[in-house]
């Protein structure tokens, strides 16, 4: 059977398309950087729009104060008890714009170009969380009702980790009791290809301090005869790996699941190629652990990969220096059954080993996320499938993730619901990065996936 999107839905997304499009520029107006505290109001701000907005779609809507930046809350539970409770769950804080100056046009002033939508947030998230609530607001303003119970929870510090959310969620686990959770925060696998996530890595981030004389020295009167952190930073971070790619802290791979010959098999009839992956990216070449092809090493694989580095002289011209410290930012994505907690112990004990007399080294633990890989069967992803196709024409594929969304794994555990990935961005949308665009055409199209996907859930098509 072919589902349709239900016409009054779709007869009032296409009559207020225009209004939800100027919405959303409006939302991409606010720069709610959640890593720098200069923009306090802006996020503050930003809550207050999205709590507004969630209003306007005929839901309630609280904004409650976590540890730090708050937290929306929007309800509506007119659809009685026998129906299910759904949470939607996205972000609407962003991640800094820098480097400003690689921008074509500023980051938080929205422009549409070749059918993009240019912004910092515009994919990520919060193009794909203003499309949930012009979902909803197509059902509660057409029929009065959905056909679940919704409760929308938006994050605004999921760019620095959630780190107040797990409490949240366990202070709140009877208000957010439901039986399903649904995110938009990621991508599709390529144009026009509907995508349902199975899997996200975890992520386990440090930094390390590496301090050598109590100040910077001459080099040429103390080089030589004084442990240089620059240079002692660089065999740490050089040990991390053996020449073949694997990954060399000792442990670091015992608690992995390798993925079944099934499953492994099932990524090749993906339509991929390392021509277009180096394309998207830039890169001149695929580099790797040995013996998995590039799909496994991103979705299947741990890493251990230097964010940043800092030390010594690094302006205009030469300064014979001897640094007294270096600094770098490191992070390890993992994978089941990996945690965060154990990476932590492994990789302190691996650079307490590697520390040379003549300098003291610390690692501090920044934030670290549960890796996670989803059950894909039950009722919500069989609606999500019809969903889909429905808004895309084409049936959905199953795919993996490299990244991580922290608290998809507390949203498992804490409120026993099982979660549903559904993204819709696109490869080489630039997230994190200068120039971040969102394809127009995905948000119309995610906003009608969505509205049928809640007629599928309970009604299993029309
Ligand atoms: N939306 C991303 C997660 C993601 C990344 C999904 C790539 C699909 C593809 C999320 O906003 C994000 O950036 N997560 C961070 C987590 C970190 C800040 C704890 C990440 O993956 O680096
Ligand atoms: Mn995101
Ligand atoms: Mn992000």
């Amino acid at each position: 059977m072919t589902s349709t999107l239900a016409p009054d839905l779709a007869q009032y997304l296409a009559a207020n398309e225009k209004k939800a499009h100027d919405e959303l520029f409006e939302l991409l107006r606010i720069p709610s950087v959640s890593a720098r505290s200069e923009h306090v109001p802006d996020i503050k701000r930003c809550a207050e729009w999205v709590a507004k907005s969630i209003r306007d779609a005929g839901m309630t809507a609280e904004i409650l104060p976590t540890g730090g930046h708050p937290v929306v809350l929007g309800e509506w539970r007119g659809a009685g008890k026998d129906a299910p409770t759904v949470l939607v769950y996205g972000h609407y804080d962003v991640q800094p714009a820098e480097p400003l100056e690689l921008w074509t046009s500023p980051p938080f002033e929205p422009v549409t170009r070749d059918g993009r939508i240019y912004a910092r947030g515009s994919v990520d998230d919060k193009g794909q969380l203003f499309l949930h609530i012009k979902a909803i607001q197509a059902h509660l303003a057409t029929r009065k009702k959905l056909p679940v119970n919704m409760i929308v929870l938006a994050e605004g510090e999921e760019e620095v980790g959630s780190e107040n959310l797990e409490r949240f969620i366990g202070q709140n686990a009877k208000r957010l009791a439901c039986d399903y959770v649904v995110i938009s925060d990621s991508s599709m696998f390529a144009p026009g290809l509907p995508s349902i996530l199975s899997s996200l890595r975890g992520l386990a981030y440090f930094q390390i301090d590496v301090q050598g004389a109590a100040g910077d020295l001459h080099s040429g009167s103390y080089g030589g005869a004084v442990a240089n952190p620059a240079t002692v930073l660089a065999r740490i971070i050089a040990s991390f790996h053996r020449p073949d790619g694997h990954i060399a802290i000792r442990g670091f791979y015992d608690k992995v699941r390798a993925w079944k010959p099934k499953e492994r098999q099932q990524l090749k009839k993906l339509p991929f190629t390392d021509k277009t992956f180096l394309e998207e990216s830039g890169a001149p070449a695929t580099v790797g652990e040995k013996g998995y092809s590039t799909l496994e090493r991103v979705w299947a694989r741990p890493t251990c990969e230097v964010n940043g580095l800092l030390s010594g002289y690094t302006g205009e011209g030469a300064k014979t220096v001897l640094p007294a410290k270096a600094m770098a930012k490191v992070s390890c994505r993992l994978v089941p059954d990996q945690s965060p907690e154990e990476i932590q112990k492994l990789m302190k004990a691996h650079v307490a080993k590697m520390t040379p007399r003549g300098v003291t080294v610390t690692v501090q633990h920044l934030h670290g996320g549960r890796p996670w890989r989803a059950e894909l069967d039950g009722p919500l992803f069989d609606a999500a499938r019809r969903a889909l196709k429905t808004a895309f024409a084409k049936e959905p594929v199953i795919v993996g993730e490299g990244g991580s969304i922290p608290v998809v794994g507390d949203f498992q555990r804490i409120l026993g619901a099982p979660v549903l990935l559904v993204g819709f961005g696109l490869p080489g949308e630039n997230a994190h990065a200068p120039n971040e665009w969102m394809l127009e055409e995905n948000f119309v199209k995610g906003a009608r996936a969505m509205a049928a996907l809640w007629d599928e859930l309970r009604g299993g098509g029309r």
